[in-house]
């Protein structure tokens, strides 16, 4: 098989790791790839989607798989279908269960689905009003695509006209920001279940735990993931069972209902509150750095289960009995302004885990750091301190200017 791999984080080299040990896999190609793929496969920089259509049909790349959500949102499977070209990832309007919140959010609000409560605006004014009478703190999200960004959690009502001029007025994220989500805040802790899907079924692996903040003990600003553990430790047998019959299964009936067949992966970001498991949001993609922690625990050959997927067979996924550690090493400033270009050394003293690059490429003889979150540390052991340790050891050893990781990743 020749497999193309659409993306370039951790995530990717997670899944092409897994892949490369695969005798069937004759060639692995990468857009744009990373150190990690370079050293697996063929990095190729291509990024508009009729770059993409033509190079598959040029090498004739059996199967397609996309990493990131923004390819899928703009239809990258549509046109590669038109071609007969294999995609394990949804169509474009599948993919807007997670490209549009507005639409995601009347998804929920249709099947039942347990989610906070929200409304939808699209009229500047009408937003204005409604958050003068709502209690805070109020989570102000952008509707569309935003990086990440999109999510404003409000503390008060200043605040809120802040970001609602600065999405609909000022527009800081275009087109994303002119349709708002406006919900009720809900505290508790996240935890994201991945699932993947034959077209009919659902298959869910084990809960993940993704550290969001920058800094230790949660704090400082949001982040694409700064680590992650599996399986959760907070999510229990209790949690499953409510995710299972308030979310899961409803959102299987939605998908049923509206037609929203697909062979890819949805992506449950879970907020477990006193009052039980809500839906944060869907993602139509692996996660990241949640894939890095899955695909080590994972017992399945990754290659069988997505074929399996893609030929409507069903999947018994199994999990290794052990659990999973993810650190992930970032540039200085991350996630504000960061500079790159810095080489990365000490990567051949990494002993008891496993070194995936993210955000790191190969010039010449060296690695450098090529963006925000550049590597990842991933180990396995019998308890959450064994992994910890192999990954911090490990982590002792990596060194590039500026570079910086959270202490507490896997410390319970
Ligand atoms: P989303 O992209 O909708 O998952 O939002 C991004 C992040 O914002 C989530 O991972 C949460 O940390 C936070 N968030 C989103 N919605 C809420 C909410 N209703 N209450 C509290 N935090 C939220
Ligand atoms: N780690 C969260 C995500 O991949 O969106």
């Amino acid at each position: 098989m020749r497999i193309l791999i659409i993306g370039e984080g951790g995530r990717e080299s997670a899944l092409a790791t897994k892949l490369h040990k695969d005798s069937r896999v004759t060639k692995m190609f990468f857009a744009n790839g990373n150190a990690t793929t370079d050293a697996i496969g063929k990095n190729v920089h291509l990024s508009e989607i009729h770059e993409l259509r033509d190079f598959a049909i040029k090498e004739k790349i059996d199967l397609t798989i996309v990493g990131p959500e923004a390819p899928l949102v703009a239809g990258l499977k549509d046109e590669f279908k038109r071609h007969d070209l294999k995609v394990f990832g949804p169509d474009q309007k599948v993919a807007s269960l997670e490209g549009s919140k507005a639409f995601s959010k009347k998804f929920m609000q249709t099947y039942d689905i347990k989610t906070a409560k929200a409304v939808i605006f699209d009229a500047y004014n009408e937003a204005k009003e409604y958050i003068q009478t709502q209690e805070y703190p109020l989570v102000i999200k952008a509707s569309g695509l935003a990086g990440g960004k999109g999510v404003v959690i409000c503390d008060t009502l200043e605040e809120a006209e802040a970001t609602i001029h600065d999405f609909m007025i000022r527009r800081i994220y275009g087109d994303a920001g002119i349709r708002l989500v406006i919900e009720e805040y809900l505290q508790g802790f996240e935890a994201s279940i991945i699932a993947f899907s034959n077209g009919e079924q659902l298959f869910p692996c084990i809960p993940v735990k993704d550290y969001k903040k920058a800094g230790d003990g949660d704090k400082g600003p949001n982040t694409g993931g700064m680590g992650s553990v599996a399986p959760s430790p907070e999510f229990t047998q209790e949690h499953y069972a409510d995710f299972e019959q308030h979310i899961l299964e409803p959102t299987i009936t939605g998908l049923k209902a509206e037609g929203f067949s697909f062979k890819g992966i949805i992506f449950f970001g879970l907020m477990v509150t006193k009052k039980g498991t809500y839906l944060l949001e869907y993602n139509m993609r692996f996660g990241d750095p949640e894939t890095q922690v899955l695909m080590a625990l994972m017992e399945n050959n990754l290659l069988d289960v997505i074929n399996d997927c893609m030929n409507g067979k069903e999947v018994q996924l199994t999990f290794k009995d052990e659990k999973a550690v993810c650190l992930v090493m970032c540039s200085g400033g991350y996630p504000r302004n960061i500079e790159i270009g810095f080489e990365i050394v000490g990567e051949d003293k990494v002993k008891h885990s496993q070194l995936l690059h993210a955000g790191a490429i190969r010039r010449g003889d060296k690695v450098v750091s090529n963006g925000g979150r550049v590597l990842n540390i991933v180990a396995t052991g019998e308890t959450y301190e064994d992994a910890r340790k192999k990954v911090y050891e490990d982590a002792s050893h990596v060194h590039f200017d500026y570079s910086f990781y959270r202490e507490d990743i896997g410390k319970f």
